[in-house]
């Protein structure tokens, strides 16, 4: 099939911006951040504590400090062990939410962590307990304290009211499973009932609330980092391809074929919209599909059938077009019917999926306001042509009718 590409498409020169603006995000993200000085901007440092590391954690507002005295021989158990004083702070959800910190033996995430979860109760008076989390809790099994391996002293909790934060004090003292050089640190926030810690939220910085980190140094590295161009890729390029371009296609065809305008470069406009919205969509669906394998340890279902199944319609339309019944065959008419119905469900199925996207990165506003923006001026345009076919229908009829 040959095509004119008409220059009405915001073809090359667009990508080529939407490509050097992935560049240079990906050029801004660091893979790897380290720590600073602790005497301000951290909700502990003014405890009076000896705290000499910390750092901003990626998520959640959290917040770590540590001090660390090095191993130590426990002469009764005849074992050697690693002292640490840890300092966590964090804003729970509400007044009354809980805060965890957690050290995982295995891989930087949350089943199999050992935790101390912390939270004040509504009678003003504090909590905080060791918890042994496992793959049952993942599951959704209600949560309640427990031994853990880790040897934990002095621990404590207090609760700023100016700030907000919840900060968790202890000194720990890590078996030999624990290499401090590369600590799995899990972290986490979420609300309270009955005095009984409930299920975190299920955005991607609840998941991505995990961290491998060296404590002599400070450095450290989370799949937040490594996924974060991936994410943005994705995200930009669908709402390029499957949000904006083709809703622009179908839009081409429904207004400027014959009624009420026609305009004779419809549809190589409307092919090579489609064509390359649907490029581009495709090439951020296999980054999402790269995405979703490599979180293996969560996964939004919702989001991916319904990307399955935008990529699986849209491919069926674009397949279509080799089938296009000639001009005057009757199967046109049937082929058409096809054609819009899919191609209306597709738009559909897009903004959902879309939104549904966005909301796993709540309450990122960013994202969510773009989208809304480009989904209101489609919508703008769409009733204005709407009503202006409608318009002109109308008067044409009367013209027609004139005696
Ligand atoms: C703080 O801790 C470091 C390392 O353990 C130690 O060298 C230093 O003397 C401590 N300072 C105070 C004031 O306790
Ligand atoms: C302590 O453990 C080491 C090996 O881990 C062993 O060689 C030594 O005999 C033990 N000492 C005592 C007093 O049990
Ligand atoms: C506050 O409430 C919790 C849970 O209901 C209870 O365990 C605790 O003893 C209470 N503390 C005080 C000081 O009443
Ligand atoms: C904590 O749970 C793990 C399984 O995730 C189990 O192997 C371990 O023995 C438990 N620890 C304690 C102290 O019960
Ligand atoms: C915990 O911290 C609070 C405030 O810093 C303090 O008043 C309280 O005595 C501490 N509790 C323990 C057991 O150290
Ligand atoms: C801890 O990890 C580092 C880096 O992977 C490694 O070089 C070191 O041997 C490990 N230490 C222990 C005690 O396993």
């Amino acid at each position: 099939m040959q095509l004119p590409i008409p220059s009405h498409c915001p073809n090359t020169n667009f990508i080529y911006f939407i490509l050097s603006l992935l560049i240079s995000i990906n050029l801004c993200t660091k893979t790897e951040s380290t720590s600073t000085s602790c005497n301000e901007g951290y909700s502990f440092s003014k405890m009076g504590r000896n705290i000499t590391h910390c750092k901003k954690l990626g998520t959640l507002k959290a917040e770590f400090g540590w001090n660390y005295h090095g191993r130590v021989h426990d002469f009764p158990n005849n074992r050697s062990s690693t002292l640490v004083d840890i300092f966590f702070s964090a804003p729970p959800v509400g007044a009354t939410g809980w805060v965890a910190w957690g050290l995982n033996p295995r891989k930087p995430f949350m089943a199999g962590t050992r935790a101390l979860i912390g939270f004040k109760h509504p009678n003003g008076s504090m909590h905080l307990e060791t918890y042994n989390i496992t793959i049952d809790t993942k599951r959704g099994c209600q949560l309640s304290s427990s031994a853990i391996e880790v040897e934990v002293n002095d621990k404590n909790i207090t609760y700023s009211a100016d700030s907000g934060f919840l900060t968790i004090i202890a000194t720990l003292s890590l078996p030999q499973e624990y290499n401090i050089s590369k600590l799995n640190l899990v972290w986490q926030v979420g609300s309270v009932k009955d005095s009984m810690p409930q299920m975190h939220d299920d955005t991607l910085k609840n998941f991505d609330s995990a961290e491998t980190i060296d404590l002599s140094s400070g450095k450290s590295t989370s799949v937040r980092h490594r996924l974060h161009y991936h994410r943005t890729a994705h995200g930009v390029l669908s709402i390029v391809g499957w949000g904006t371009l083709v809703p622009i296609g179908a839009i081409t065809a429904r207004y400027f074929k014959e009624f009420p305008v026609k305009f004779c470069g419809w549809y190589p406009l409307h092919v090579s919209c489609q064509i390359s919205g649907y490029l581009i969509g495709s090439t951020g669906w296999v980054i999402g599909i790269y995405l979703g394998s490599s979180s293996r340890y969560y996964d939004f279902t919702t989001h991916r059938d319904f990307g399955i199944i935008i990529f699986t319609f849209s491919t069926l339309q674009v397949l279509a077009l080799f089938v296009r019944p000639k001009k005057g065959d009757d199967h046109l008419r049937y082929w058409n019917i096809y054609h819009h119905l899919l191609g209306y469900t597709l738009i559909v199925l897009i903004t959902i999926n879309i939104f549904k996207g966005i909301n796993i990165l709540r309450p990122e506003k960013i994202w969510k306001w773009t989208y809304m923006g480009l989904v209101s001026v489609l919508a703008f345009v769409v009733i204005s042509l709407e009503v202006f076919t409608w318009i002109k229908f109308v008067k044409c009829k009367r013209l027609n009718h004139r005696p």
